[in-house]
């Protein structure tokens, strides 16, 4: 297929004319602040191809390195993958032990060019159950990219919405008993301040593979007011026309935040 090269912040990039065609529909002056994915599918994309789990998580991987290249290419400022929640230690052993070689292997590859296109690295999950290779591989991504100012790229690894939230109401519980809080500082902004998202802004849109429509326990506080993006396609086959699709139905969608459109006053 005929490329053509295209320059940007992040460097060049080679677009389809398909990809080309759907980037002219889309204003890149409106490009969503923050994006969290859902990268769902990756079993069935192994299973449709009679091929164990592990090589549709590895697939998976592959959709990751491209998505973070093409996020920080469009401006996206930044971009939270759930890779690994609270609930999926259910799974078998086997899977866990390989999910969890998947950080190290993608920060080992991926650390130099994330580095140098200003890509910030941040966990947003307990540390404390991951193994410690898993800790070793991100603290080492968060401390090269520590200095970075571009694209932030959050990992929610072992992360789960309810406990994020049960954590920070104990943390601002204690808060209270030690006085450094009172009663009526809390807020809606003093209480986001607790979460493992204090300062960033809530994801504009999310976006999720794999044909379920839910949350699956991700982001539930900061997901209030997003545009929600559903699809079929599985992570492994999730491409650079995908998320340019999304964009381009979230920037056709009215965000009231609770209002009335202006046509209805
Ligand atoms: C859900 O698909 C996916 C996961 C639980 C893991 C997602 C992880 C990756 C895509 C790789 C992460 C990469 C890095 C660099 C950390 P599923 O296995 O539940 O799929 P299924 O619903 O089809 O079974």
């Amino acid at each position: 297929m005929p490329c053509r090269r295209e320059k940007s912040g992040a460097g060049q990039m080679e677009l389809t004319p398909r990809e080309e065609e759907i980037l002219k529909e889309i204003d890149r002056d409106r490009i969503p602040v923050h994006v969290a994915m859902i990268m769902d599918g990756n079993g069935r994309w192994a299973r449709e191809r009679g091929l164990p789990r592990s090589a549709g998580h590895r697939q998976g991987v592959e959709t990751v390195r491209e998505v973070v290249r093409f996020s920080n290419y469009l401006g996206i400022k930044v971009l939270t993958l759930f890779a690994f929640s609270t609930e999926n230690w259910r799974r078998p052993l086997q899977e866990i032990d390989f999910l969890m070689s998947l950080p190290e292997q993608y920060l080992q590859s991926e650390l130099p060019e994330l580095v140098r296109n200003n890509v910030r690295v941040k966990l947003l999950g307990d540390p404390e159950r991951l193994p410690e290779k898993v800790r070793r591989a991100i603290a080492k991504g968060l401390e090269a990219t520590s200095s970075n100012s571009g694209m932030l790229l959050n990992f929610a690894l072992n992360y789960g919405a309810r406990m994020e939230i049960v954590r920070a109401v104990r943390a601002m519980l204690r808060d209270l008993q030690q006085g450094k809080l009172k009663e009526t500082d809390i807020s809606e902004e003093l209480f986001a301040g607790y979460l493992y998202t204090a300062g960033l802004p809530d994801p504009d849109l999310l976006i999720r593979t794999g044909g379920e429509f839910r949350i699956s326990n991700f982001l539930l506080w900061q997901l209030a007011y997003s545009e929600l993006w559903f699809t079929s396609v599985y992570w492994p086959d999730f491409g650079r026309i995908h998320l340019l699709q999304a964009i381009r139905d979230f920037q056709q969608r009215e965000r009231r935040f609770g209002r009335i459109s202006p046509e209805q006053r």
